[in-house]
C-alpha cells in the first residue's frame, strides 16, 4: 500500500518504522493544490458572534482512490477557521455527533475556566455545549482541538482541529500579507501513518514520543502546493501533530519570523529554521522570486546539542509545502508593525513555582481529574521554572495565559522566544523560566490545565491542574469529582 497508492500521490517518508532512522522522502509524482480551511460562518446575536462546530465522522481521500475514515468539525476532516476581533464577544455551539465523548479546547485563549474546553467540559454524544467569552488579548494564530481525558491523541489524530485567528488594531495596521487563503495562508502540519487498508493507525511501535507518521500533510493535503501571486506570502504554521517536532525552512532563502503562539514578535526575526513542537504556532513571511518555486521543508530539529536518541528518528528531512509563484508578482511591503509589550517584568513576580518533568509525571505525579495541583491568586505575576529531567524532549503548554520565556538554563532566550508563548519546546535536561500573569477570571472549583502537548504523554498523565482564585480564597472541589477516570 505504501509503495503503491501513497507513493503515487504524495510525500512519503520511508524508513520511519525503526527508530532512530533516517527518513528519505520520495518526491511527489502528483502534487495537489493546498486545501484552505474555510472561514467559519457566524451569526451575530445581541452583540455576540456565534459560531457552530459539529464533530462528526466521515471519510477523506488523502490518496487517490482510498477512502480513509476521519473525523472533522462541520466536515470529514479538520475544521473551519474561526476568526474574531479583540473586544468582541464570541460563542460557539459545539455539537458532538460522534459516538464517543469529546471536548473542544481553545488553545492559547484567555477565557474563564468553564469555557476552556478541557477534560472537565466534556461534550457527550448527541449533546451541545455553548461556551461564550470576550476576546481580550492581542491578535494571534490560536487553534482549537478536543481535550477529552486520556483520549486527546486519538481525537486530534483522527482530524479534529482547526485555527482560531484573532485580529486587533495593531495587526490590522501592520504591513503583513493579510488576504486569507491567498497571501495569508493557514498551514496546519500533521503527520499520519496508514495501515494496509489505507486507514489511520496510531500504532507508535512503542516509540517513546508517540506516533511518528510516515506521511506529512498540510491542511489535510498530501503533496501540497500553493499558487502565489504576491511578492511576499505569510504562512501561519501550526504544528497540529501528535508527537513530531518540525524544523521548518527553505533551502535557498531565509524567512522573516513575525509572530509566535500569542501574537506578533517585537520585530521580525530573520531565520533559517523555525522549530515547532506539537501545539506551537509561528507566522513567517516568505519572499518570493517570480516564476521560481520555493519548497518549505522540515529538516532535523536542532535539539540544542543534547542527545535525544529517540526523539525524532534522527534524520527526518522532507518537503512540506511547495509555493509556486506566478511569473509576475504583485508587490507586497516589508513587514512592519507596532508591538504591544507583554508588560511581564521579573521584578513584578511574587511567586515562583517549580515543575519537574520526568517519565510521564510532573513533580512526581500523574494527572488526577480530582486533584488541584496549584492554586494561583488572580492578578499575580508568577515565574514557573520548568525543568525537563527526561532524555526526551517535551512540549510544555499552559492554559489561559500567554507567557514570556525569561531564560533557558540561565541564559537569555533566543529572539524567537521573545514574544508571547503558550507552548514551549523543552530540550532535554534544560530549565526554562517562564513569566506569566493570571488575570480577570477566578473560580475556586474549575481548573485550567498545564501539560505536555505531545499527546501520548498528555494522555498518559503528564498534566496538572491549577485554579485561579480571589486573594485569600481557597481551592474548592472539582465539580463532578469522581466523574472522570
Ligand atoms: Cu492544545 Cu491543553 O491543549
Ligand atoms: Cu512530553
Amino acid at each position: 500500500f505504501l509503495a503503491g497508492a501513497l507513493g503515487s500521490a504524495g510525500l512519503v517518508l520511508t524508513g520511519c518504522d525503526a527508530m532512530p532512522s533516517t527518513s528519505p522522502v520520495s518526491a511527489p509524482d502528483v502534487a495537489r493544490r493546498l486545501a484552505i480551511p474555510p472561514l467559519a460562518a457566524a451569526r451575530v446575536e445581541g452583540g455576540t458572534r456565534i459560531f457552530e462546530l459539529t464533530a462528526r465522522a466521515g471519510t477523506t481521500e488523502f490518496m487517490s482512490g482510498t477512502e480513509t475514515r476521519t473525523w472533522g468539525f462541520n466536515g470529514a476532516h479538520l475544521g473551519p477557521t474561526l476568526r474574531a476581533t479583540r473586544g468582541e464577544r464570541v460563542a460557539v455551539e459545539v455539537s458532538n455527533e460522534l459516538d464517543e465523548t469529546t471536548s473542544v479546547h481553545w488553545h492559547g485563549m484567555h477565557l474563564p475556566p468553564q469555557m476552556d474546553g478541557g477534560p472537565h467540559q466534556s461534550v457527550e454524544p448527541g449533546e451541545t455545549w455553548l461556551p461564550a467569552w470576550e476576546i481580550d488579548q492581542p491578535a494571534a494564530t490560536l487553534w482549537y482541538h478536543p481535550h477529552p481525558h486520556g483520549e486527546t491523541e486519538k481525537h486530534v489524530y483522527m482530524g479534529l482541529a482547526g485555527l482560531f485567528l484573532l485580529d486587533d488594531d495593531a495587526s490590522q495596521a501592520a504591513t503583513l500579507p493579510s488576504e486569507y487563503g491567498v497571501d495569508d495562508v493557514p498551514v496546519i502540519v500533521q503527520d499520519k501513518k496508514f495501515d494496509d487498508a489505507g486507514q489511520l493507525t496510531l500504532d507508535s511501535d512503542g516509540n517513546e514520543v508517540g506516533l511518528l507518521g510516515d506521511v506529512v500533510m498540510v491542511n489535510g493535503t498530501v503533496g501540497a502546493y500553493h499558487e502565489v501571486t504576491t511578492g511576499r506570502v505569510r504562512l501561519r504554521l501550526l504544528n497540529g501533530s501528535t508527537a513530531r517536532t518540525y524544523s521548518f525552512g527553505f533551502e535557498d532563502r531565509q524567512v522573516d519570523l513575525v509572530a509566535t503562539d500569542g501574537g506578533l514578535l517585537p520585530e521580525p526575526v530573520r531565520s533559517d529554521q523555525v522549530r515547532l513542537a506539537p501545539g506551537e504556532r509561528a507566522e513567517i513571511v516568505v519572499e518570493m522570486t517570480p516564476g521560481e518555486a520555493a519548497v518549505l521543508r522540515s529538516s532535523d530539529p536542532d535539539l540544542g546539542g543534547v542527545a535525544a536518541p529517540f526523539a525524532f528518528g534522527g534524520n527526518d528531512t522532507f518537503d512540506v509545502l511547495e509555493l509556486r509563484p506566478a511569473e509576475g508578482l504583485e508587490p507586497s511591503p516589508e513587514p512592519e508593525w507596532v508591538w504591544e509589550d507583554t508588560g511581564l517584568r521579573e521584578a513584578d513576580a511574587v511567586v515562583t513555582r517549580s515543575f519537574e518533568l520526568q517519565g510521564r509525571k510532573i513533580n512526581g505525579l500523574r494527572m488526577d481529574m480530582n486533584r488541584i495541583d496549584e492554586v494561583v491568586t488572580v492578578g499575580d505575576t508568577e515565574i514557573w521554572e520548568v525543568r525537563n529531567l527526561h532524555p526526551v524532549s517535551h512540549s510544555f503548554h499552559v492554559h489561559d495565559v500567554q507567557f514570556r520565556v525569561l531564560s533557558v538554563d540561565g541564559e537569555p532566550p533566543p529572539p524567537e522566544l521573545s514574544g508571547r508563548k503558550d507552548t514551549v519546546y523543552l530540550e532535554p535536561n534544560r530549565t526554562y523560566r517562564l513569566i506569566m500573569r493570571f488575570e480577570d477570571y477566578t473560580d475556586p472549583d474549575w481548573p485550567y490545565m498545564y501539560h505536555c502537548h505531545m499527546l501520548l504523554h498528555e494522555d498518559e498523565g503528564m498534566m496538572g491542574q491549577f485554579v485561579v482564585v480571589a486573594p485569600g480564597q481557597e481551592a474548592g472541589e472539582v465539580p463532578g469529582s469522581g466523574h472522570g477516570h
